[in-house]
């Protein structure tokens, strides 16, 4: 993720109105391989395996941090304690006291603190995000978030850090993807009031990569069923991250549906926002989108944005927030919101541990 953004940075320029100059000028990394690459970027002054280094540095004003679970409280803290801002991996700590620990330090210390989330900077996702909060799609009935992944179908997959619970957390599937899930439904103040979970675990073994087989011990897929208000009506609300999606490569989808109207956009189909409309016949109708970012780039309308452009977006909008220049416009997670989708997957353990719903 560290080379995701540092090439997001580089072409800083396609950013067009962006009042806030951004530039990589210092990078570290434990491995050797993993920080050579960054010799690529003209404006990095300083490659460091040591983290303090780095942070004793004047040219540095705010820090990225990309690091396995287990070390986003300690790095975090490390970052706030030297005066720095702080841009934090999801899922913001490793579990909920590590969320709030690292919270606390924020506010106390006064540093601008913001989490990862790219997907809502999507257009199709920005879309369906104001016609929810315009709430003009009747009486409620239902949302559906989702974010869905197949690479783990493979069992000769090595083990990594995400799949161990000592390194990725007792959360496994909902801290690796569960923030991309909550953050559109947190932003529009529809925090689940109730969660009952069906959290799996697949395979319980993967290659060690040394010849033998190591155990593969966090949650594969989770399927969260929830009850949120929206507009004074309590509504279901279901949330699925899942490793193990038959077909899914990197599915992220958001989907409102009310009594006169809905909407719906997946990654899947990028281009596409399809929107409900009840009148004297029912109809999906489909509307092809083009590169209406929430910041305007050079990128013609027409074009279609991927991946490299919406960590950009989000990346702009943390820069323009933490100089108060956002306005009205989409911001990243804030640690609040971070607490809030940890409370939500604190409860989806109890839930799986009681096989009953937990109030949140
Ligand atoms: N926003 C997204 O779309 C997205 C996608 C993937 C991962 N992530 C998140 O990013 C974080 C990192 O995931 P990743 O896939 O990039 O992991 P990774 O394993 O590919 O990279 C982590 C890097 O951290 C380095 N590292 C470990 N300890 C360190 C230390 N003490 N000091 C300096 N460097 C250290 C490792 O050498 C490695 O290069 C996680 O929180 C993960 O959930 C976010």
């Amino acid at each position: 993720m560290g080379r995701e953004v540092a090439s997001a940075v580089s072409r800083w320029c396609a950013l067009e109105d962006m009042e806030v100059g951004c530039e990589i000028t210092a990078v570290c990394d434990l491995e050797l391989s993993a920080r050579e690459w960054f010799r690529k970027i003209p404006t990095v002054r300083l490659l460091t395996a040591d983290s303090s280094e780095l942070l004793k540095r004047d040219d540095v004003d705010a820090v990225y941090v990309a690091v396995p679970h287990y070390l986003h409280e300690k790095l975090y803290s490390e970052v706030l304690k030297s005066g720095k801002d702080l841009l934090a991996e999801k899922p913001f700590g490793i579990d909920l006291a590590a969320a709030r620990s690292i919270a606390r330090q924020a506010e106390e210390l006064k540093r601008f603190v913001r989490c990862s989330s790219e997907f809502p900077f999507l257009p199709g996702a920005q879309r369906v995000f104001a016609l929810a909060q315009d709430g003009r799609f009747g009486r409620p009935i239902e949302v559906r978030s989702a974010f869905l992944h197949s690479s783990d179908l493979d069992p000769a997959k090595p083990i990594n850090w995400k799949r161990q619970n000592v390194t990725c957390g007792d959360l496994g599937v909902m801290g690796d993807l569960g923030m991309h899930v909550l953050h559109l439904p947190l932003r529009l103040g529809w925090k689940p009031k109730r969660v009952y979970a069906q959290l799996q675990k697949i395979y319980h073994e993967r290659p060690d990569g040394k010849g033998g087989m190591a155990p593969a011990d966090t949650w594969d897929n989770a399927t969260l069923h929830t009850d949120v208000v929206v507009k004074g009506d309590e509504i279901p609300m279901r949330l699925e991250m899942k490793r193990l999606a038959p077909g899914e490569t990197n599915s992220w989808s958001f989907e409102v549906l009310g009594t006169d109207g809905g909407a719906r956009f997946s990654t899947k189909d990028a281009k596409a926002l399809w929107l409900f409309e009840r009148g004297k016949e029912q109809s999906w109708r489909r509307i092809d989108l083009g590169f209406s970012t929430p910041f305007r780039t050079v990128t013609g309308g027409i074009f279609e944005p991927g991946f490299p452009d919406i960590l950009q977006q989000m990346l702009g909008a943390f820069v323009l927030e933490r100089s108060g220049l956002l306005g009205n416009r989409f911001g990243c997670v804030t640690p609040r919101e971070a607490i809030q989708s940890h409370e939500v997957f604190a409860a989806a353990l109890v839930s799986q541990k009681m096989h009953g719903s937990v109030l949140i």
